[in-house]
């Protein structure tokens, strides 16, 4: 409670996970309201008693000034009835957790909890798929209409989004886990997280919802950036993360209450058929980073590409110059397809040379062979591939940095300084890595989710904070 005195509105007491003798001096400490909750083992909770037993505890916690009991609908009228008629005193939320396999006949559910007369009701179940999250929102969506407090929680990793955005479809409350320990139910996030990056307390019906799209996408950090950048402009924005597994039930069940987002691997491509607009360049090159919502519809487009090209663009104009593209995936389609359009002069070099020439082909670039690349006359040297990326930093994509070459550009962003670009440095080159292009991507990013552009120094500094670079 200590830890999360700065953060928690509210603390809930789980009596039935809790071995306390002396329940009145931990009410004491909290100082806050408190929340008694006895879940029996039926509900997914640990408490094996009697359900008389069960009652005593609650009945000890409402005495001791607990301001809301949680009861179960399943615990049956009379079990209720006790604590309803001493309501004035201790507050009740009367709530149903679906067990694995069971139907979620959500809007029969909250009938039948309003039914029970309670000051609150709860609803949870396991969010087996991001989607599932649409049964919490339609929930709370329904008890916005009724005007009436209402919880609802998609469990599991997946549920993610159901604590975050609470407010935005209406609900009273939302739970989180103290800043240390275990959480105690997968998915739940630290309270410090929620309120400080996140800032669900103060999120409402009109907040507009932005996230990153992809497979995985734990590890992403752009919510960090995003979300700081919205609270430093004051936009009633919120950038969450959304894994998606089904990418065709996400884009019908979520993807409508939602404002924009970006899109990673593996559905740079795939997310296109979902668009109302696609940029003609984006179009183009095939690939998609950025889906935003306006007035025409979904618009997609591709601020990969332009990034990089830019921050090339600060050491030399690109028209007419060579270029060496290292790599012939996703991140080399968006740039060989953007040099070109640049009007620079592209070839490609891959470990696979069929690839290589299927690429060339499709942008109107040519090939040279992997093996003697660093021999290439370019002036503009760009590595897409992994080589050099943690934990074997100690590898790099040549065998030397291609002699007549002034500005190099890695995409491998951890370590910062690829054995790649400190060569390249040495010999007095330009180099420009990973972080730097990522940072470009976001800037554009988050002008488009915001309307303003956010400083340059701002976001580094932020994304500075929570890269973890080895
Ligand atoms: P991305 O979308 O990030 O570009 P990708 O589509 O998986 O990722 O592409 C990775 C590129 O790095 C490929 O061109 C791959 O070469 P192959 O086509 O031969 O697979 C290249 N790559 C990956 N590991 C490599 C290695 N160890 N040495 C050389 N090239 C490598």
């Amino acid at each position: 409670m200590a830890l999360a005195y700065a953060h928690a509105d509210a603390f809930e007491v789980r009596l039935d996970l809790l071995r306390v003798t002396d329940l009145s001096r931990l009410f004491s400490f909290a100082r806050r309201p408190v929340v008694a909750t006895c879940r029996p083992a039926r509900e997914g909770g640990g408490f094996r008693g009697s359900e008389r037993s069960r009652k005593q505890l609650l009945d000890v916690a409402s005495a001791l000034g607990a301001a809301f009991v949680d009861v179960e609908w399943s615990a049956g009228k009379e079990f209720l009835r006790e604590f309803l008629q001493r309501r004035e005193e201790c507050g009740v939320i009367v709530s149903h957790h679906l067990t694995p396999g069971e139907k979620s006949m959500q809007a029969e559910w909250y009938r039948r909890l309003v039914a029970t007369g309670a000051d609150v009701v709860k609803y949870a179940y396991h969010a087996a798929d991001l989607a599932d999250c649409a049964t919490a929102f339609d929930f709370l969506a329904r008890a916005r209409r009724d005007r009436r407090r209402a919880i609802a929680i998609g469990m599991g990793v997946h549920g993610e989004l159901t604590r975050i955005l609470y407010r935005k479809f209406g609900g009273w409350a939302t739970y989180a886990s103290a800043d240390i320990g275990p959480a105690a139910a997968p998915g739940q996030i630290p309270a410090r997280t929620l309120k400080e990056v996140f800032r669900a307390h103060r999120l409402t019906p009109a907040t507009r919802v932005f996230g990153v799209l992809g497979n995985p996408v734990a590890q992403s950090k752009g919510y960090f950036m995003h979300n700081a950048h919205f609270e430093h402009c004051g936009a009633n924005a919120v950038y969450c993360r959304f894994p998606v597994t089904d990418l065709d039930r996400f884009m019908k069940r979520l993807m409508p209450l939602f404002h924009g987002c970006s899109v990673t691997l593996p559905y740079k491509q795939a997310i296109m058929q979902y668009a109302d607009v696609v940029e003609p360049r984006a179009a183009a090159m095939g690939a998609v980073n950025t889906l935003i919502r306006t007035r025409a519809g979904l618009r997609a487009l591709n601020t990969d590409a332009p990034a990089a090209l830019d921050a090339i663009e600060r050491y030399l104009k690109v028209r007419g110059r060579r270029f060496l593209v290292l790599g012939a995936g996703g991140a080399a389609r968006a740039v060989v397809f953007e040099a070109v359009r640049r009007g620079a002069v592209v070839v490609i070099a891959n470990r696979t040379a069929e690839k290589a020439e299927a690429l060339a082909h499709e942008a109107g670039a040519s090939v040279v062979p992997w093996r003697t690349a660093h021999r290439d006359a370019a002036e503009v040297v760009v590595n897409t591939t992994p080589v050099g990326m943690v934990p074997r930093v100690g590898r790099t994509p040549l065998t030397e940095v291609p002699s007549r070459a002034r500005v190099i550009l890695d995409a491998v962003y951890n370590p910062p300084e690829t054995r790649f670009l400190r060569q390249a440095r040495k010999r007095g080159m330009r180099t420009i890595s990973g972080v730097e292009w990522y940072l470009n991507q976001a800037i554009e990013q988050a002008r488009l989710y915001s309307g303003t552009a956010p400083r340059r120094a701002f976001l580094a500094r932020v994304l500075g904070r929570h890269l973890e670079i080895r």
